[in-house]
């Protein structure tokens, strides 16, 4: 199985569907949420997405999609806001499970069962790396990773610096190629 995990800033109680941005950028987590889990018109069954929450008022809050399970999730921001908006709110989602676990923790839970693996420009190439059946990818929001949050084997999908769904759909689309 694949599974990425975004750390991001987004917020951890209500906000306005109108103003993602001001919500910890919760527009990047909604765009790594499509680029992970869409294919052209259809949900991937390969692939499990966390977005980590460290924003006001309430992290850490672990977001765990699980596409087998989930319904009317669409490819669209604004949709896949809402879906967010009412897990945080308390609202049992489909397919959307909502944690209380921090960073560190979640690392720690998931360290021996997969394959971890860190995005960063400065890692070894993508080309270079054979990836086993149970990985993980963690990568940063508009912020990045910090330092410390680097806890393991870091890849690189290029040397410039790539918006994070833009780096998830190039990883997916590599382990794709390789499937083919
Ligand atoms: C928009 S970038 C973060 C930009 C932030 N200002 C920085 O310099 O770290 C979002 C995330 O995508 C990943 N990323 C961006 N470019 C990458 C690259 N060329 N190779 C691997 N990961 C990359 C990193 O995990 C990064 O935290």
């Amino acid at each position: 199985m694949r599974e990425f995990l975004l750390k991001s800033n987004g917020v951890t109680g209500d906000f306005s569907l109108n103003d993602l941005p001001g919500a910890g950028r919760m527009d990047v987590v909604c765009r790594a949420v499509t680029a992970c889990l869409w294919l052209s018109d259809q949900l991937r069954k390969d692939t499990i997405f966390h977005a980590l929450l460290e924003g006001k008022p309430s992290p850490p809050k672990l977001l765990t999609f699980d596409p087998k399970k989930l319904k009317r999730l669409y490819p669209d921001e604004r949709n896949v806001a809402a879906h967010i908006r009412l897990s945080l709110l308390g609202r049992k989602m489909p397919g959307i499970e909502v944690n209380n676990i921090s960073f560190e923790d979640f690392l720690k839970q998931q360290n021996k069962q997969k394959q971890i693996i860190f995005l960063d420009k400065d890692g070894k190439d993508i080309r270079d790396f054979i990836f086993e059946k149970d990985v993980l990818f963690i990568l940063g929001d508009h912020k990045g990773l910090k330092k410390e949050d680097i806890k393991g084997e870091k890849m690189s999908v290029g040397k410039k610096i790539y918006l994070a769904s833009q780096v998830i759909s190039i990883i997916q689309n590599e382990l794709d190629r390789r499937e083919e």
